[in-house]
């Protein structure tokens, strides 16, 4: 969590800072800095700590002001140690202002740390742990140690992952960056006049599309036109740059009133982007080049552990449910923050199966690098190239829905379902539980696929009516069973995150085990019913609801009369073949999320307390 974004070259830093920060703002927006080594060579800072409005307010105190500097480094914060405040916002300074840094990752030693300065007469300005790395920096360089060795050295008193940038009124020219363990990449890069760091190669396409990611362990000096790369010893690393593969028109809004709404909108295409190259429409043949797994791998594989979190989780078990069923393999998702602390027995019979928009997901990346230890085949299904996860499993699967803004994840849960529905039936053909033809329809049901989720899109109105009902209750249940399980706690994650209403996501069967006790007129349901073989026992569930008071919406398959019969609102999917059902019912979801968001004047693509990329615990 948390963005980071740093320039040193020929011309002000500052407009290239607030543009860099506005690219990486979707990591944190509770507060937003600057630091930049003037023309006398100070380092001056300027802070907002206003929430969501942080970054603008920044911006409108810095753009066109007199604070300019050749070399500078700048923050978007998600809180974790201290309020959102000014004082608590980054960059941080030592005690006589001759370094700056700006960190992302959680300092778990910094209390102890914060006793020892404290003693040796430091005095903290702020309520964060970042500031203690602020003041060992600062010792160090006063000590007359280099920034890029006072770097090195603070970073080794510190226990946690960490990415961060510094300044120094010593070397005035030169921003230090330094990676340790998954908090967070850093990525970096130059062109004739400057050289850029951030926590994103996003922010970095201005400036050039040729790019250094940095490892764990590793560290850089960056001026106008170099970059030097080194490991903690001190050794000089020489790294190929990689070209950036992604658009930055994708981290435009365009005419959307929101990135979400934007994001939404693009699912039929990202859908069409995450089959290319696999699904042969003219064939009816399916191939996944991605996998690398030798047919021996494949027919011993006895279990598929798929795992993430949040909307990825989700994601992960709709990829169990249709690979166990498809393929015939006992497959399982399970949350990364429990996998990574279970103990969990794996081994070169376990596919384990990462699923991360991000690629950064600190317990997801946890989880993996279990998985790897354990022996296990690892495979990552990604959006954001170059990530860390792709350099922990052996080989990844891109879902190519393009760069996600909105924190809400919308199509990149559609294209890693995509991604997955594909590699059940990849792994169902090489292990022969299914067959040829068998393969051609599924591919021929997947080319239908973009218009059905494109016929779903067109249900904004109707959406937008129960929004407005909905936004009236304090508690939402949302029901499904079998495939549309994980889509109903999805519709419950998006409420939750977007509107902030409370909303529980239940198996449906679940329901009388204890939950029925909640039923009443105080809360309403949303039933993910679409006709299928569990169509029956949805209705059963839905009366149930209705005989104890409370109001129900379903999302039913156009054409069912029987839904508008039992429950208050019906939102009519389109019909299609059962397997991808979920795919066009977790849209009206999202839409439904979004509406009752705006209802209720919450921002979508800002939902508080929450970031986009979680790199910490
Ligand atoms: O980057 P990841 O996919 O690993 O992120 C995991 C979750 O934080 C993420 O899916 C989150 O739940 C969604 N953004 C919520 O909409």
């Amino acid at each position: 969590m948390c963005g980071i974004f740093a320039y040193a070259g020929d011309e002000n830093a500052v407009p290239f800072l607030i543009e860099g920060l506005r690219a990486v703002e979707y990591r944190g927006y509770d507060s937003a800095g600057i630091a930049v080594v003037d023309e006398h060579g100070d380092i001056r800072t300027v802070k907002r700590g206003d929430h969501k409005a942080s970054l603008e307010n920044l911006a409108q105190t810095v753009i066109g002001g007199e604070l300019s500097g050749n070399v500078g480094i700048g923050h978007t914060r998600w809180a974790t140690h201290g309020e959102v405040n000014q004082k608590n916002s980054h960059p941080h300074t030592s005690h006589n202002s001759s370094v700056a840094i700006a960190h992302n990752g959680i300092i778990e030693n910094f209390l102890q740390l914060k006793d020892e300065l404290i003693e040796s007469g430091i005095v903290f300005l702020s309520d964060t742990d970042s500031e203690v790395l602020a003041h060992l920096v600062g010792i160090a360089v006063e000590s007359g140690a280099s920034l890029r060795e006072s770097v090195v050295r603070a970073a080794a008193r510190i226990k946690g992952n960490t990415a961060v940038v510094a300044v120094s009124v010593n070397e005035p020219e030169k921003v230090v960056g330094l990676r340790v363990g998954n908090a967070g990449g850093i990525v970096v890069g130059s062109n004739a006049h400057s050289s850029v760091m951030a926590s994103d190669t996003i922010a970095l396409l201005p400036h050039t599309r040729q790019v250094v990611y940095l490892e764990p362990g590793e560290v850089v000096e960056i001026e106008a036109g170099a970059v030097r790369l080194f490991d903690l010893d001190g050794n000089a690393i020489y790294r190929q740059p990689v070209e950036i593969g992604r658009n930055f028109e994708a981290a435009k809004k365009g005419n959307y009133a929101h990135f979400m709404s934007k994001e939404i909108a693009e699912q039929p295409d990202a859908i069409q982007s995450a089959m290319r190259g696999r699904a042969n429409f003219a064939t009816g043949a399916l191939s996944l080049p991605e996998v690398e797994l030798t047919q021996h791998q494949i027919k011993s594989i006895d279990r598929v552990v798929l795992t993430g979190m949040g909307t990825s989780l989700h994601a992960g078990m709709f990829g169990a449910s249709v690979i166990e069923s498809l393929a015939r393999i006992p497959s399982v998702a399970e949350n990364s923050s429990e996998l990574r602390y279970r103990d969990p027995v794996l081994g070169p019979k376990t596919l384990v199966v990462a699923v991360t928009q991000s690629g950064e997901t600190a317990d997801t990346l946890a989880a993996m690098e279990f998985a790897r230890q354990a022996g296990s085949p690892l495979a990552v299904v990604l959006e954001i190239d170059g990530s860390q996860a792709t350099r922990v499993a052996d080989f990844t699967l891109p879902v190519r829905a393009g760069q996600e803004i909105g924190v809400a994840s919308t199509k990149t849960l559609i294209a890693s379902m995509t991604t997955l529905l594909q590699l059940a039936v990849f792994l169902a053909r090489a292990r022969g539980a299914i067959s040829e033809n068998r393969v051609a329809e599924i591919v021929g049901m997947l080319a239908g696929l973009p218009s059905y989720v494109s016929a779903a899109l067109d249900l904004d109105s109707e959406v937008s009516s129960l929004a407005g009902r909905l936004s009236e209750f304090a508690d939402l249940l949302f029901l499904g069973r079998g495939a549309q399980l994980p889509v109903a706690l999805e519709g419950a994650l998006k409420m939750k995150e977007l509107a902030y209403i409370h909303a529980e996501g239940y198996p449906a069967g679940e329901m009388k085990h204890g939950v029925n006790a909640l039923l009443g007129p105080d809360m309403a349901t949303v039933v993910c019913a679409p006709t299928n073989n569990l169509y029956e026992k949805m209705l059963s569930n839905i009366s149930e609801v209705k005989a104890r008071g409370g109001e129900v919406a379903v999302i039913a398959t156009v054409g069912d009369e029987s839904a508008q019969r039992v429950a208050d609102h019906v939102i009519y999917v389109p019909e299609c073949p059962e397997l991808l059902q979920p795919f066009v019912t977790v849209v009206p979801l999202q839409i439904l999320a979004y509406r009752t968001a705006l209802v209720l004047g919450r921002d979508p693509d800002k939902p508080r307390n929450l970031a986009k990329t979680v790199t910490v615990e």
